[in-house]
């Protein structure tokens, strides 16, 4: 039996936020949708707990967010704790990810997505605080054991969104084993300021691309721009977004949170018995319900 919504929406993957602790500070963070600050993060088991009660709905599919998962020194432990998944992945800033590619890696993630808002190291350190080139050594270590690699590109205008091309060279380099995903940028930090005019750059993207393709999932679409393979996520009033939303959300402290925008119908499952998670996932289903309804 699968998890299905009021709206037909069946759940298929979950995001869970591992911590809300992150080594960066970027001007756009929406942090999961989390407004206060987490201490008590879920143990291993409630995490455990959670994704077998999921699987018992068919829910095969798991990505790890933040804050910054790596911040967690038990990332590995968590993933080999897991019950066998199709595909389980992770949303990185990318810094620590040079020395722990290889180990999460051989603990059983099957893919990363990693956030890089810009390859020049000022316009990087405006951004997120950081220092990008320890992200671009995190970039080279997961292409050779976690390929193909998304980089994640939140756009902003008068700061990256001159840099696409740019990116795009950045991503032929790895012939295929590194994928760029523009990000349409939600305004939950009074960036409004940084918003560009997607429609502008989806007409690029359509322009030059030599094949375009669907997804499923928020029938995202993909572009094939000289070797370049490139997607535009489009969240914001996007109707389609949201009826094609298959996930749940999981906060670092063990909340089941139906919805990105919204925080007012969470379910706790924090130290919960695995039946009791059962039947709070039910719940959760009930409260779900699209955004944007178009
Ligand atoms: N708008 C769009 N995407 C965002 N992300 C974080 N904040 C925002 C925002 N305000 C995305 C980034 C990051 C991932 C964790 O969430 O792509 O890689």
């Amino acid at each position: 039996m699968q998890l299905t919504d009021a709206y037909g929406r069946a759940i298929k993957s979950l995001r869970i936020s591992l911590t809300n602790r992150c080594s960066l500070k970027c001007i756009y963070c929406h942090r999961e949708g989390e407004t206060r600050d987490i201490k008590n993060e879920m143990s291993i088991e409630t995490i455990v707990n959670i994704v077998r009660a999921s699987k018992t709905f068919g829910v095969n599919r798991i990505k790890f967010s933040g804050g910054e998962p790596l911040m967690r020194d038990d990332f590995e432990n968590i993933i080999r704790s897991l019950p066998g998944l199709k595909d389980i992945s992770a949303t990185t800033n990318g810094i620590y990810l040079a020395s722990r590619a290889q180990s999460l890696a051989d603990s059983g993630l099957s893919r990363i997505n990693i956030s890089l808002p810009s390859l020049s190291p000022e316009k990087y350190r405006k951004v997120t605080g950081g220092d990008v080139s320890r992200v671009l050594s995190g970039i080279d270590a997961a292409v050779e054991c976690l390929a193909p690699v998304k980089l994640n590109m939140v756009l902003l205008k008068g700061i990256n969104d001159t840099e696409i091309l740019k990116m795009m060279d950045f991503i032929r380099r790895y012939e295929g084993k590194v994928i760029l995903q523009l990000i349409e940028l939600m305004d939950f930090q009074k960036t409004a300021k940084y918003k560009v005019n997607i429609n502008e750059i989806e007409q690029f993207l359509e322009s030059n691309a030599s094949e375009i393709k669907e997804r499923e999932m928020h029938r995202r679409k993909k572009y094939y721009i000289d070797g370049a393979e490139v997607e535009l996520v489009r969240p914001i009033d996007n109707s389609h977004f949201c009826a094609n939303c298959n996930r749940l959300r999981v906060t670092s402290d063990g909340r089941l949170k139906p919805c990105l925008l919204r925080n007012d119908n969470l379910v706790d499952v924090n130290n919960k018995e695995p039946e009791e998670i059962v039947e709070l996932l039910k719940l959760a289903m009930d409260k779900r319900e699209p955004f944007y309804k178009g």
